[in-house]
């Protein structure tokens, strides 16, 4: 009866430190952990203790016997991960602890964001005994996009909000919440009172969509549009167009099926849910019958991944459909191509998503409000180094619609003081140090974790292993006296920063 990896796991591999023989792979410091979609369980030699059941903070870890019906694939899903050979030693790799110098004192830091980066390195932090950490939220709750970005009918992967509030719970920890570390406090300030200052700030904005129209009332990104169905208080007053009964989802990640999904799941089954109730309302009034999500190149380069996919595929009431001549393009055997190859239709679906590929936006037309997408059809072409890339045919397919949405990225926003690097929308770092582009030095005393370190991808618990390198580099700074003394000399002299600053 060997124990399964489902469709939350977030990989923060958690797990990976408890099972007593080695069989949750991969693990952080194998080459293929960043790349991997999930965690997973080789059947072959678990033993069955369960220890790993516990140690997960999303219980996304379940005995086979315990699968619910649309679990089940996720057995063949652990399984295959095996099929090839795969050295591994007898027990996983031991972290070890921070080791900070005898003599040095406890460091004081600040961390900015309370986000998963933000929460993981606050962790690492306080296993230093005597280490204090002061975090600074801009928003007036806590945890990023675990709490305003996940979808709220993930209940599961919502569940590490409790892992994080006991993360804020520990002494030696307060959380200032509405504070923007730039606009209240200045870097200055906060080194002034800390011995380092870590930035997980994230990508708060969206990648945007250079193309005529884009702009078109009706048009918006899935940044806003997940922001708003979460009650991100930026995005409370934001209104959508769902009255027209197709709506089109440029780019097809993780973040495209979470829009398409709540756009066509029955409204029924998000009440209950964390979702902000003025978008429950908006979605129980809907017309939108189609979603459309349009991906550049082919099924085989489809940038969501299998679980999400096993998901979307299962979704009550709602069809997953693709044109048989967009899935003909690759003969390739690969697991997401056989999902897609296998899908059938749903009897009496109520609304149904289409994916597209070979897609590229060229358009959005419409007088004063969006009306169509124009998109110009794609080749593939393969590159030498193994990649496939687009080439444009020339030729153009419109689709109606009355709301578009781009999922093509988040992307970092530049801090006040801070380098950045323009290219990429993340703060140029070496393993976590900010590093000065003119000098090529560090920035003495400012670290860098999560997406605003290493840019826009991954799951939450990549987060963790992200974080543990920002800290090894802090703490490394710390033991050789590369930190300053911070001016002021008391923690408690913190909140004179800002009248009525109160720690949560
Ligand atoms: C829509 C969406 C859904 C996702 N769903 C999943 C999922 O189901 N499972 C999964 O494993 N992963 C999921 N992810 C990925 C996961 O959310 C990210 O990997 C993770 O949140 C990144 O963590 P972070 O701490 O770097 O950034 P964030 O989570 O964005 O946290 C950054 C925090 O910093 C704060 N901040 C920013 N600037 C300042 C400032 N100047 N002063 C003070 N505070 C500031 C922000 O308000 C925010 O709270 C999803 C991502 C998105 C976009
Ligand atoms: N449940 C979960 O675990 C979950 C949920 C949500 C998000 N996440 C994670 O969060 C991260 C961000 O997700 P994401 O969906 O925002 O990003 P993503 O996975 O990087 O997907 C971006 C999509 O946009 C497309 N794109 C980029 N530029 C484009 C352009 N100019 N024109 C047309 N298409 C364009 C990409 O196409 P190409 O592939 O062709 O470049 C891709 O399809 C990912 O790592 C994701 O796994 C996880
Ligand atoms: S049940 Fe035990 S042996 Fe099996 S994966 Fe979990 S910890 Fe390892
Ligand atoms: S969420 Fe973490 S603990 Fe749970 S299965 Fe995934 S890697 Fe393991």
């Amino acid at each position: 009866m060997p124990h399964v990896v489902t469709q939350s796991c977030c990989s923060d591999a958690s797990c990976v430190y408890t099972c007593p023989v080695n069989c949750i792979h991969p693990t952080p410091d194998e080459p293929d952990f960043l790349s991997a979609e999930m965690l997973y369980i080789d059947p072959a030699a678990c033993v069955d203790c369960g220890a790993c059941v516990s140690a997960c903070p999303v219980g996304a870890i379940k005995p086979h016997t315990r699968l619910g019906e649309s679990e089940q694939d996720f057995r063949a899903v652990n399984a295959d991960f095996y099929r090839g050979e795969r050295d591994r030693p007898l027990l996983a790799p031991v972290v070890p602890p921070l080791r900070v110098r005898e003599r040095a004192r406890p460091p004081r830091v600040a961390v900015v964001g309370s986000g998963p980066a933000a929460m993981y390195t606050a962790d690492e932090i306080l296993t230093i005994p005597g280490a204090t950490v002061s975090m600074f939220e801009r928003l007036p709750e806590p945890h990023g996009l675990a709490r305003y970005g996940v979808a709220p009918d993930h209940r599961r992967t919502r569940q590490i909000s409790d892992q994080f509030d006991t993360i804020t719970e520990q002494d030696g920890l307060a959380l200032f919440l509405g504070v923007e570390i730039g606009s209240h406090v200045t870097h200055e300030q906060l080194l002034d009172h800390h011995d380092a200052v870590v930035y997980a700030v994230g990508a708060a904005t969206d990648r945007r969509l250079d193309i005529p129209g884009a702009g078109l009332p009706g048009t918006a990104s899935a940044t806003e549009f997940v922001a708003w169905y979460n009650g991100h208080p930026d995005f409370a007053d934001r209104t959508f167009v769902l009255s027209h009964q197709r709506a089109v989802v440029i780019g097809n990640g993780n973040v495209a099926l979470d829009v398409a999904r709540i756009l066509t799941v029955d409204p029924d089954t998000l009440a209950g849910t964390d979702i902000a109730p003025a978008a429950l309302d908006a979605l129980r009034g809907s017309r939108i019958e189609e979603v459309v999500v349009a991906g550049r190149r082919g099924p085989a380069q489809s940038a969501f991944t299998l679980p999400e996919l096993l998901g979307l595929r299962d979704t009550p009431g709602v069809e997953l459909f693709v044109q048989p001549d967009e899935l003909d393009l690759d003969t390739a055997a690969d697991a997401k191509l056989e999902v897609l190859r296998g899908l059938r239709p749903r009897a009496c679906p109520s609304r149904r998503i289409h994916l597209r590929y070979l897609l590229s936006p060229a358009r959005i037309t419409g007088r004063d409000h969006v009306e169509a997408v124009e998109f110009e059809r794609n080749e593939l072409i393969a590159t030498a180094d193994g990649d496939v890339r687009v080439k444009p045919t020339g030729a153009l397919e419109v689709l109606d619609a009355g709301l578009v949405l781009t999922s093509i990225g988040y992307r970092g926003r530049a801090l006040p003081g801070l380098p950045f690097d323009q290219a990429t929308g993340t703060v140029p770092h070496r393993g976590g140090r900010v590093i000065d582009p003119d000098t090529g030095h560090p920035v003495p005393g400012t670290y860098v974790a999560g997406w605003i370190k290493r840019g826009p991808t991954g799951f939450i618990g990549t987060n963790k292993s992200c974080a543990r390198e920002t800290v090894t580099a802090l703490v490394d700074d710390l033991n050789a006296g590369r930190l300053a003394t911070p001016a002021a000399a008391a923690p408690g002299e913190l909140p004179n920063l800002l009248p009525g600053l109160k720690s949560r």
